[in-house]
C-alpha cells in the first residue's frame, strides 16, 4: 500500500461510512485497491460493532454504493501511526482528534472537504454537518457533499503520490 485513509465523524455510522464506502468504490474503479487502503471510525463510542444508520444505507444504496457491510468502530492511538490521511468530517471531529494526536504521528490530519476541495468551485465548504438528528434532507446534503469531496480527493492524492 501507498496511501492509507482514514474518515473519521462522531458516531460511525452516517457520514465516515458513506465516506468510506463511497471513496472505496472510486479507488476500486480506478484498480487502485492495491495502492489505497481506505476504512473509517468515529471519535464516539457508541456505535462500536453496528451497521451504518438506515438512513445512510439507503440514500448511499439509492446512488448505488453499498456500504451495508462497514462495522462502527473508534478511533485508536495506533491510527496516527497506520494512517497517512484522517480526515475529520467537521470541526468539533477535528478538535477532538487533535487532542488525542500523540506527538510522534507523521499523518495528514485535517478537515475533509478542506482537504478535498482546495482546487474546487466548493472551496469554503468545510464541513459535512451531521445528519443524525435531521432528516432526508440533511442525509441528502451529506452524501452530496462527501460525493464530490471523495472524488476530489482522489484525484488529489493520485496527483500527490504519483498513481
Ligand atoms: P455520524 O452521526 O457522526 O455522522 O455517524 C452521528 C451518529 C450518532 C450520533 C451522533 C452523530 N449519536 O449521538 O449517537
Amino acid at each position: 500500500m501507498k496511501v492509507s485513509v482514514l474518515f473519521v465523524c462522531l458516531g460511525n455510522i452516517c457520514r465516515s461510512p458513506t465516506a468510506h464506502g463511497l471513496f472505496q468504490a472510486y479507488v476500486n474503479k480506478a484498480c487502485l485497491s492495491d495502492e489505497i487502503f481506505v476504512d473509517s471510525a468515529g471519535t464516539g463510542a457508541w456505535h462500536v460493532g453496528e451497521s451504518p444508520d438506515k438512513r445512510a444505507q439507503s440514500i448511499a444504496l439509492n446512488k448505488g454504493y453499498d456500504i451495508s457491510h462497514l462495522l462502527g468502530r473508534q478511533v485508536e492511538p495506533d491510527d496516527f501511526f497506520k494512517f497517512d490521511y484522517i480526515l475529520a468530517m467537521d470541526t468539533q471531529n477535528l478538535h477532538d482528534l487533535s487532542n488525542i494526536k500523540p506527538a510522534q504521528s507523521k499523518c495528514t490530519l485535517g478537515l475533509f472537504l478542506e482537504l478535498a476541495n482546495k482546487e474546487s468551485i466548493l472551496n469554503g465548504i468545510l464541513e459535512v454537518p451531521d445528519p443524525f438528528y435531521g432528516d432526508a434532507e440533511h442525509f441528502e446534503k451529506a452524501i452530496q457533499l462527501i460525493e464530490s469531496g471523495a472524488k476530489n480527493l482522489l484525484a488529489k492524492i493520485r496527483e500527490e503520490h504519483d498513481i
